[in-house]
């Protein structure tokens, strides 16, 4: 039960008669602050969070979400994979389960991993709900109020209320559309060293990141493996997006490149498959996995039974490999529609990158712009992003948004960025007055310009001047 939906106890606050439920009052939240754990001090709400309340409304474009199109996977299969799960495997479906995962989908596990060249044993993996419980068990294992945890600047939102729960002090380090900059990482390493501090683990999201759209390049890949080697310091490899790539070649994860040594690797179904069923998966060296499923033991005790045998069902009967390329190519179109909707739409001022998968674009704006003041009035025009300092714990990120093509469809695309575009220069018109400047036009593209855009891969810094 939250705060908010805590019974009210009779006379104790000024609400009408009758309310059974309402919002916590001073006196409320008086009487728990003093029980509450002081690890409840980091916790925030998740910008995301917040926002789908609001996103959900039917009326809103939501370019906010990390939502997949589901309806690469129609309805009557599910509906027939259920049945059978059902029908076939209800006493086992409907029980509690191993802790780690069922033996079989730990092999459907190994196979989605092989797609990217990864050799890993069942015995390698726990099954989770969902990779942000990877997260959350690799807080609970290695952080205590305070320790050092190095990840991307921008960094997944999603991540930023766990790290703030487990009282980490966050160092974000700069990425360019290569990823993360493994001279700063270095140079950073240094300083802390220097401050006689480790950092307990780099969180990184090296292919088609969320938020920023960009993937670290092979030669920082090795860099980052050798580095964490050396050092003896451990890596988090977040990869919902690896498969999801529409255009290029793939580059190996981390976790292939260190040959699961430092790395620990989280991946997911929540992208390929759908994010309703809840499941993910870790795959760590050996005494990192044990002290991973203790800490799940606590948390859940498993994960969905049902869930399990329905992707098991699934990969059974199914190709997922094919499901797999309808969302890319439908994915590839949206991102497409979003580039040349962006080239048409914002000023000449603004930036953003072009990412070759995955499900997110990061714009930056100029620098007077405040992309948080912003969504209130994008609000008021019913559409949503995520404003860039979700993706910070310093503050950072103030100019700049999150967008997400595939969860709305291409009309809602043009659409949704279009009325960005419009409280964008409503916004550069305002600075322009009051200093006295010419405002710059939004780009109006031709199709060659459009072309010629999707073409460019825009830096995720802004230029200087
Ligand atoms: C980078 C990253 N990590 C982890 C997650 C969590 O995914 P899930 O818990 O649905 O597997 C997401 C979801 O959007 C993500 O983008």
């Amino acid at each position: 039960m939250t705060i908010d939906e805590t019974p009210r106890a009779s006379g104790s606050g000024g609400e009408s008669p009758g309310m059974g439920r309402s919002r916590a009052t001073v006196r409320d939240l008086e009487r728990y602050a003093q029980l509450f754990a002081r690890r409840t001090e980091g916790m925030k709400s998740s910008a995301m969070r917040d926002l789908m309340a609001i996103t959900a409304r039917p009326e809103i474009i939501s370019l906010a979400g990390g939502l997949p199109d589901t309806s690469t996977f129609p309805a009557e299969d599910i509906a027939e994979l259920m049945a059978r799960v059902a029908r076939d495997a209800s006493a086992r479906a409907l029980q509690y389960g191993p802790t780690d995962g069922m033996v079989a989908l730990k092999t459907c596990i190994v196979e989605v991993m092989a797609e990217e060249g990864m050799s890993v044993g069942e015995d390698d993996l726990l099954v989770t709900t969902g990779g942000q419980q990877v997260i959350d068990l690799v807080c609970k294992t290695f952080i205590d109020p305070g320790d050092v945890i190095v990840a991307e600047g921008p960094t997944y939102p999603g991540a930023v209320p766990t790290f703030g729960a487990y009282q980490a002090d966050v160092v974000q380090i700069e990425m360019d559309t290569d990823g993360m900059r493994i001279d700063l990482l270095e140079q950073t390493l240094e300083r802390l060293e220097c401050e006689g501090r480790t950092p307990k683990f780099i969180y990184t999201v090296p292919t088609f990141q969320n938020p920023a759209g960009v993937t670290m390049a092979l030669e920082r890949r090795r860099q980052l493996v050798r580095l964490a080697a050396q050092r003896e310091l451990l890596i988090l490899e977040d990869n919902p997006y690896g498969l999801l790539r529409y255009e290029g070649s793939s580059l190996p994860p981390l976790y292939a490149l260190d040959g699961g040594e430092y790395v620990i690797y989280l991946g997911t179904f929540s992208k390929i498959l759908s994010p309703g069923l809840r499941l993910g998966w870790t795959a760590a060296p050996r005494p990192v996995l044990e002290k991973l499923n203790l800490g799940k033991q606590g948390a859940d005790l498993c994960s969905s039974t049902f869930g399990q045998h329905f992707v098991i069902e699934y990969f059974a009967r199914r190709d997922w490999r094919d499901v797999l390329g309808k969302l890319r190519k439908l994915y590839r179109r949206r991102r497409d529609t979003m580039l040349e909707a962006l080239a048409e739409n914002l000023p000449r001022e603004a930036e953003w990158t072009r990412p070759g998968g995955g499900l997110f674009i990061w714009a930056t704006l100029p620098d007077y712009i405040d992309t948080t003041d912003l969504l209130a009035r994008a609000l008021r025009e019913h559409v949503a992003f995520v404003p860039g300092r979700a993706a910070y714990l310093d503050g950072r990120g103030g100019s700049a948004m999150r967008l997400n093509f595939s969860g709305v469809d291409e009309d809602d695309l043009r659409e949704g960025v279009a009325r960005i575009g419009k409280v964008v220069s409503e916004q550069v018109r305002l600075y322009s007055t009051l200093t006295g400047t010419e405002p710059t036009r939004a780009r109006r593209a031709t199709p060659a310009e459009s072309a010629a855009a999707s073409a460019r891969i825009v830096p995720l810094r802004r230029r200087a001047g």
